[in-house]
C-alpha cells in the first residue's frame, strides 16, 4: 500500500517565509498535495493574498500568523493558532542574507539574521518535534544553503546560520527519525526570489539560476529519503568537486575570490 504525502505530513503544514519566494511555492505545492497550510511572515497583507489563493486552487483550509520571526517570544503568537490543529509538516524557510563584507554589518543586523535563520528554526523544531514525536510521524525541512558546506566570505554570517541548519537537520533526521519523524537539510541553489534579487550578482549570467517551482519540488520529494540534499545537478557535481578535489583552505579561497568578483569590490 502506497503512503500519500498527505497522509505522512498531513494534516496541517507550518511554513515560515510564507510570503514569498521559496516560502509561497512550498505552501503552494504542499497543498497541491493535500495539506492544509498555516504561513507565517511578517506581511499579512502579503500572507492574506496567498492564502486566498490557495484555499481557491486546492481547495484547502489556510491560517495566517503575521509575525516578526527575530522577536524573543515567538511561541506565544503561534501557538494560540496551532495548539488545536495537528501539524504534520514544519518547513523552516525564514531566512535572511545579504551579501557584505562582515564588518560592514551592524552588530543589530547580525543579530537578527541569527535569530531568524537559526533560533527562530530551532524553537519551533523543538515545539513541533516534541507532538510530531509523540504521535510518531511527521516532518521537519531546515532550509539551508550551499554556502554551509564551506566558509563562505561575504555572507560569513549567513553561512554560519544555514551551517547551524544543515547539521540540525541532519542530527536530528537520526534522532527523530527513530521517532517516526522524517527531517531534512534542504540546500537550495541559487533560486530566482525577491531575496535573490536583492543580492542579485553583477554577471548573473555566470550564475545558474533554478526556478522556485524545480527547488520546492526537490526538496519536498528528499523528504524521507536522506539526511540533507542539495539541489541542482550541477550544483551537486560543484560541490563533489570541490570536496573530493579541493583542501579547505583551497575551496574558502575560490569562494572567497569568486564572491568578489560576482559582488565586489570589497576589501
Ligand atoms: N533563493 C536562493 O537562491 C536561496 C539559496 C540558498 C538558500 N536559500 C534559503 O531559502 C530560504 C528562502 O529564501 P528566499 O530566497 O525565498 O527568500 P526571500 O525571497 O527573501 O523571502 C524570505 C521570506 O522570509 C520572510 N521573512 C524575512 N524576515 C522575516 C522575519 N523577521 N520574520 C518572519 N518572516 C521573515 C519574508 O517575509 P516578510 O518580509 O513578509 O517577513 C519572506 O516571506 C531562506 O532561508 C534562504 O536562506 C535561498
Amino acid at each position: 500500500m502506497t503512503i500519500s504525502f498527505a497522509d505522512k505530513y498531513g494534516p496541517w503544514a507550518l511554513v515560515t517565509g510564507a510570503s514569498k519566494g521559496l516560502g509561497t511555492e512550498f505552501a503552494h505545492q504542499c497543498a497541491k498535495r493535500g495539506l492544509n497550510t498555516i504561513l507565517v511572515a511578517r506581511s499579512g497583507e502579503l500572507l492574506d493574498e496567498q492564502a486566498g489563493q490557495i484555499k481557491e486552487k486546492y481547495k484547502v483550509e489556510v491560517q495566517t500568523i503575521a509575525l516578526d520571526l527575530s522577536r524573543p517570544d515567538i511561541l506565544d503568537v503561534i501557538t494560540p493558532v496551532t495548539d488545536s490543529l495537528e501539524v504534520g509538516l514544519l518547513i523552516n524557510n525564514a531566512g535572511i542574507s545579504r551579501v557584505r563584507p562582515f564588518l560592514e554589518h551592524s552588530l543589530k543586523q547580525l543579530l537578527t539574521q541569527l535569530n531568524l535563520n537559526t533560533r527562530a528554526a530551532m524553537i519551533l523544531a523543538y515545539h513541533f518535534g516534541h507532538k510530531m514525536a509523540k504521535t510518531r510521524r511527521g516532518g521537519i525541512i531546515f532550509l539551508s544553503s550551499g554556502s554551509a558546506k564551506n566558509g563562505t566570505p561575504f555572507v560569513a554570517n549567513y553561512a554560519g546560520t544555514k551551517a547551524y541548519n544543515l547539521i540540525l537537520g541532519e542530527s536530528l533526521w537520526y534522532e527523530l527519525g527513530n521517532k517516526g519523524v522524517d527531517v531534512l537539510g534542504f540546500m537550495p541553489g541559487s533560486t530566482k526570489t525577491p531575496g535573490w534579487d536583492l543580492n542579485k550578482p553583477k554577471a548573473s549570467s555566470m550564475v545558474k539560476v533554478m526556478g522556485v517551482q524545480e527547488t520546492v519540488t526537490e526538496a519536498l520529494d528528499a523528504l524521507g529519503k536522506h539526511p540533507s540534499w542539495l539541489a541542482g545537478r550541477s550544483n551537486r557535481i560543484a560541490f563533489f568537486i570541490m570536496d573530493k578535489l579541493m583542501t579547505r583552505s583551497q575551496s574558502i579561497r575560490t569562494v572567497g575570490k569568486l564572491m568578489k568578483s560576482l559582488f565586489g569590490p570589497f576589501q
